[in-house]
């Protein structure tokens, strides 16, 4: 046998010892369970102890959990521990497990905390614990809360896991140490099911300069993160470009505001209207959890409706609206939802469908930490407390046939009371724009409106998304086109039907209207912000997701929900009550949110956020739970999965 190599094995070796050369090996982090709960352990410890007598700890993998109290020299005792951890017990990441080591922080001056390795049993909880003391450093105390330390001192913050057993997300997303941001490597057992990870609200206080500290928050995935890839719903853009190098501008005041990014949610596709039977081909449309739990969540910031009507652990989601995709979920899963007025907030960074009318807004459950996602997302918005006494109906029930009606007039009789409300009045826009519209505008505003929204966000969106796209496929995958679902294709086609000057037609036409609008229906106001509340209702209607539908169509037409798209203002959905249905899927009585959206003048988005705040304050709104219903209640879906 020859001693020496054939070429080809050379050449091989050469290779592998050019490749173990570059090898880096790299942690991402690791899983583990504590009790029945998953957890996430980062790669990199959030700051190193020094402690004494970890053998005495029980610990995996070399992690050991443990709590971390601060205390000062007057209180360091056990006894006046017991207040802290009844604070710790309302957390959903720390459990009493955490406490068979307590790490005793020294806060403040003077000499710390003393301890003898002691065992001891702490008040309220059936555990022995050792107490520890750790090295003061008060000038960065450590928060207190749950973290598994290692047998050399590092201490890490654990993001406890949670199933997406709704489909709601895209890209579970795990803090770096920097501030930015990882695509999570944790998974769980469970059918369609990724792992989102979250951390401890122990560790965060919200302050006027991080007003979202700890606020645990969802992106949909057409707004950038630095380091990941966006997928704009398809699969081909995901796969064709390279993460992203910069944060989106709204996703780094979020950032700078203290919110913590859990992941990207699922959007239609280019943030089109689609459907869940048949239009979601790429990926499956997320599931709304009211009523049988089969009704489709509505689009296209799908994902983060679904996911904040679903997941309690879930405080705020990100999502856009150009034509009514944050409104249509909010109201169908019983959210307060916002599309802010136009201009607010510039969207570098983010995937346009129409830049003049896209805009980012929130969907949530909580009114307050809504204001504060607003107040950090919208910089120099004006904060109205004092509030217009005048309210328009538009399409508004008149009388109680429905649970629907009678939930929405029951609403408008409270926000009158309220307001102390002077004048109610019935807006007929038919009416309005024939009695002041400008001279030489067509008689009616379908006349003026039918097209202009199908043509701004075709042109727009063909020009400014799928050209640069197609172009750049094709030139990289032999003159190939990209996949792209049937909803986005209807449009873009309809936009390439038509002579580049029906783009400026739009435009002028959007302008027309808004102007008429912003002076003759809804007007600045200097104490009220805005002259008058216009409301309007929406959602109770049931979609179910297993119906065959036509195929998707352009979006022509004039309706309410428009309004706000083309005059620029302020539309916010408010859940009211619930309305109940016989539904096909289970058999049985369901219900489904009923909702209501005001809207108010221009740059009002402030006073509307103040408005709901004290009509939640005053009960006459509700902060939805998460669940079948806005009440609460379970998720049938839910049985069965890990990480609840
Ligand atoms: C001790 O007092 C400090 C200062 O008021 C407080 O921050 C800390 O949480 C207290 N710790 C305990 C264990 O009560
Ligand atoms: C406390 O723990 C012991 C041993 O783990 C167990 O036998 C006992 O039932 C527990 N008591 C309570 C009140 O949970
Ligand atoms: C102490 O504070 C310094 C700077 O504030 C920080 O770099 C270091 O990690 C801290 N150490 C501990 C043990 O918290
Ligand atoms: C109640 O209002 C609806 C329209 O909102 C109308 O169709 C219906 O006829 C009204 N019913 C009564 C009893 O007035
Ligand atoms: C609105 O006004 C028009 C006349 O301008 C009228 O034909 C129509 O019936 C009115 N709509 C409602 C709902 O009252
Ligand atoms: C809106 O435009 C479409 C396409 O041109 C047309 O088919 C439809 O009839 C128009 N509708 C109205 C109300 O003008
Ligand atoms: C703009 O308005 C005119 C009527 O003034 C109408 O004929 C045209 O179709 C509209 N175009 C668009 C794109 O809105
Ligand atoms: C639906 O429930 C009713 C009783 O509430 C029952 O009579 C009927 O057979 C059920 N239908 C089906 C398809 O199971
Ligand atoms: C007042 O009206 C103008 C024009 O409609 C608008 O741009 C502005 O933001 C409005 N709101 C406030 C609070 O000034």
């Amino acid at each position: 046998m020859s001693p020496s190599l054939s070429l080809p094995a050379l050449a091989l070796l050469l290779a592998l010892v050019r490749y173990v050369a570059a090898l880096t090996l790299r942690s991402t982090g690791g899983t583990l369970m504590l009790g029945d709960i998953p957890y996430y352990v980062p790669a990199t410890p959030y700051t190193t102890v020094s402690v004494r007598a970890l053998g005495r700890l029980q610990s995996v993998n070399g992690l050991s959990p443990v709590t971390v109290i601060g205390a000062t020299a007057s209180n360091a005792t056990v006894g006046s521990f017991g207040s802290i951890l009844a604070a710790f017990a309302t957390d959903d990441v720390w459990n009493p497990y955490f406490l068979q080591g307590v790490l005793v922080q020294q806060i403040g001056t003077g000499n710390g905390p003393s301890y003898p390795l002691a065992s001891t049993s702490l008040p309220g909880f059936n555990q022995t614990s050792v107490i520890l003391s750790v090295a003061s450093n008060a000038s960065a105390p450590i928060p207190n809360g749950p973290y598994f330390l290692s047998a050399n001192g590092a201490l890490y913050q654990p993001l406890r896991l949670y199933s997406d057993f709704a489909g709601a997300f895209t890209q579970p997303l795990v803090p770096g140490p920097d501030g930015s941001y990882a695509a999570s490597p944790a998974a769980l057992p469970g059918i369609q099911s990724p792992a989102i990870g979250v951390p401890s609200r122990l560790y965060y206080t919200r302050t006027a300069s991080k007003p979202l500290a700890g606020v645990r928050t969802g992106i949909k995935d057409i707004y950038d993160i630095a380091g990941l890839k966006t997928s704009d719903g398809n699969r081909a853009w995901y796969g064709f470009y390279p993460p992203a190098s910069a944060n989106s501008v709204p996703v780094q005041r979020l950032i700078d505001a203290g919110a913590i990014l859990v992941g990207k949610m699922k959007t239609s596709q280019f943030a089109n209207g689609e459907r869940a039977t048949a239009d979601w081909v790429d990926y499956h449309s997320p599931f709304n959890p009211r009523g049988d739990g089969y009704q489709d969540p509505s689009s296209s910031s799908s994902g983060a409706g679904a996911g904040a009507a679903t997941y309690p652990w879930l405080d705020l989601t990100l999502g856009s609206d150009t034509g009514g995709s944050i409104r249509g979920p909010s109201q169908v899963q019983g959210l307060f939802g916002n599309r802010p007025s136009h201009g607010l907030v510039d969207l570098t960074g983010v995937m346009p469908l129409a830049p003049e009318l896209d805009t980012a807004g929130f969907l949530c459950r909580d009114p307050s930490i809504w204001k504060a996602a607003g107040t950090a997302l919208y910089a120099d918005l004006p904060f109205y407390s004092t509030y217009p006494q005048t309210i328009q109906t538009l399409n508004f029930p008149t009388n109680t046939s429905t649970q629907a009606s009678g939930a929405a007039l029951i609403f408008l009789a409270k926000l009158q009371g309220f307001l102390r409300a002077k004048t109610t009045t019935t807006l007929n826009l038919t009416a309005s724009w024939t009695a002041s519209k400008p001279a030489g505008a067509p008689a009616t505003l379908a006349g003026l409106l039918n097209t202009t929204y199908p043509v701004l966000i075709s042109k727009q969106q063909t020009r400014l998304v799928r050209d640069p796209f197609y172009a750049a496929y094709a030139a990289v995958h032999d003159g190939r086109r990209p996949f792209v679902d049937p909803a986005p294709l209807v449009r873009w086609a309809y936009g390439d039907s038509l002579p580049e000057s029906a783009l400026e037609d739009a435009q002028t036409n959007k302008t027309i209207f808004m102007t008429w609008f912003n002076s003759n229906i809804l007007r600045n106001d200097s104490t009220t912000c805005s002259d008058s509340l216009v409301l309007y209702t929406g959602g109770s209607n049931t979609a179910y997701r297993n119906e065959y539908i036509q195929p998707p169509t352009v979006p022509f037409g004039f309706s309410t929900s428009r309004i706000s798209v083309f005059a620029e203002v302020p539309d916010v959905v408010v859940p009211v009550g619930q309305a109940s249905y016989q539904s096909t899927i289970t058999n049985h009585t369901e219900v489904l949110p009923v909702t209501v959206d005001l809207m108010a003048a221009k740059g009002c988005d402030g006073m509307l956020f103040n408005l709901i705040q004290d009509l939640t304050a005053a009960g006459i709104l509700e902060i939805p739970q998460t669940g079948q219903t806005i009440a609460g209640g379970e998720i049938l879906l839910k049985r069965g999965m890990v990480g609840l």
